[in-house]
């Protein structure tokens, strides 16, 4: 059996599957239940003063038959008192001594996080993270993402937690930023051990058109939530990576963001993250999807002789490059499998609205496999994706007799290009 155990800046964990600070981190009963249920850790649900909540306060977007593909929030931080969480902290750390535990913090003044951070720490907390980016609510009044997106303030309020804190300190990003990578650097040198990626983003999730207000309704009126869950997935692996490649960063990344099952986790590791989070999936189908999760992740490293998470994670940065450093001689043509074809023609729909107008009904009209022209096809992949067979269509390598060449190699260097397909 592969070892899971997991260590994000200097937080120890028995596997890399952390429950993010939500509605299933709210309460220490909650929390015993998920370490039952397998989950390595737990990010408890933001502390600060508590809250007043409305209802209602979440909406989500169904798509074909699937619930909650995205999902979208008006909730704040806890509305439960301080006294309580804190001893339910120390209570789930005498029972779980192996499981992380870490506090997520939001508050307002200096005084206010030295008070905060010693009452956590002294709670028992493995470890702290910043709530820097809650788009809704917190950030009207100076706090959550207000901070998160403005790197000197998040700069401060880091250094001011590092000060304070004699347990490591994560600081949790908003992904409502044009570029992630000051933010993140700005962590950094405010001290932070390492940062946590993606809160939500800032959104509306739909409109009620019998009554003409956006959703999730509160009576008569609604605002803009934060939107996660699957739908938001590529945006934050795109920010994940971002930040392992970027130059001189080099501090730990917790991942966050539409982690539904251990691929998804797995991704974001190869992209840089240390370990991952998971909040809507969870509030979806429940702390039992972490079994899929530690049983995928493990054979998948059996498979490929994984021994640790040390040994794959950040496999794949190095392959996340610029697109001017991409290979354009690199060409790919469809090719279909006749032989599981089942005849429905979605890609040839696709490929004469969509693409390059190369896919055609057979000469044979008995047949209903249609033919690729490869002369006028550009790969360019949106018949695979239609195609309701898995593996029927395959993209293959073409050999064209151009050496790699990439937009930045002709431009400052002439290096040959292929003849464009499908331009004329
Ligand atoms: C209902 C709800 C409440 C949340 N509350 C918090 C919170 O109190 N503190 C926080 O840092 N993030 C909070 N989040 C954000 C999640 O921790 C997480 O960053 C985000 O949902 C993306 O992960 P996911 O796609 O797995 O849900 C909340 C998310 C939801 C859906
Ligand atoms: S979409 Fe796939 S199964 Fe359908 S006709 Fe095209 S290749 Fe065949
Ligand atoms: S790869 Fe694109 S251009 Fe080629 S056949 Fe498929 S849809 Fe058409």
């Amino acid at each position: 059996m592969p070892d899971l155990t997991s260590n994000c800046a200097a937080i120890v964990s028995p596997n890399p599957f952390w429950l993010a600070s939500a509605p299933p981190t709210n309460s220490g009963a909650q929390i015993m239940r998920a370490f039952d249920a397998g989950w390595g850790g737990a990010v408890w649900k933001t502390l600060g003063q508590p809250i007043q909540n409305v209802s209602s306060r979440f909406g989500a977007i169904r798509w074909k038959g699937a619930s909650g593909v995205g999902f979208n929030n008006i909730e704040l931080i806890t509305d439960r008192p301080l006294e309580t969480n804190f001893r339910e902290i120390a209570e789930v750390k005498k029972r779980f001594p192996k499981n992380a535990v870490i506090v997520s913090l939001m508050v307002e003044t200096r005084e206010e996080w030295k008070e905060i951070i010693a009452r956590s720490i002294d709670a028992g907390a493995d470890g702290l993270e910043l709530n820097f980016g809650c788009p809704h609510g917190m950030c009207e009044r100076g706090m959550g993402s207000a901070v998160g997106q403005e790197p000197k303030v998040n700069e401060r309020i880091t250094s001011w937690a590092r000060e304070f804190s004699t347990i490591p300190v994560l600081v949790k990003l908003t992904p409502n930023v044009g570029d992630i990578r000051p933010h993140g650097l700005a962590a950094k040198r405010g001290g932070a051990h390492g940062v946590s990626l993606i809160n939500t983003i800032k959104s509306i999730i739909g409109v009620d058109l019998d009554r003409m207000v956006p959703m999730p309704r509160v009576g008569g009126a609604s605002t803009n939530g934060g939107y996660c869950g699957a739908a938001v997935r590529p945006i934050a692996l795109h920010m994940v990576a971002a930040l392992a490649r970027e130059p001189g960063f080099g501090i730990p990344i917790s991942g966050i963001g539409g982690i539904t099952n251990w691929r998804d986790a797995v991704e974001f590791m190869v992209l840089g993250a240390a370990n991952v989070q998971v909040c809507t999936e969870v509030m979806l189908r429940g702390y039992r999807i972490v079994e899929d999760m530690i049983e995928g992740t493990s054979s998948w490293m059996r498979e490929r002789g994984f021994q640790r998470l040390d040994d794959f994670i950040g496999s794949a940065v190095p392959a996340y490059t610029e697109w001017g450093d991409l290979d354009l001689n690199y060409e790919t043509v469809a090719k279909i499998d006749a032989s599981t074809c089942i005849g429905c023609q979605l890609c040839m729909v696709a490929c004469h609205d969509g693409a390059h107008q190369c896919i055609h009904p057979s000469p044979d009209p008995a047949v209903r496999v249609p033919v690729v022209d490869e002369a006028e096809c550009v790969g360019c992949n949106l018949c695979q994706i239609v195609c309701p067979v898995p593996g029927c269509i395959d993209l293959v390598p073409v050999e064209n007799g151009f050496s790699p060449a990439t937009w930045n190699d002709h431009v400052h260097g002439g290096a040959a290009l292929r003849p464009k397909k499908g331009a004329h």
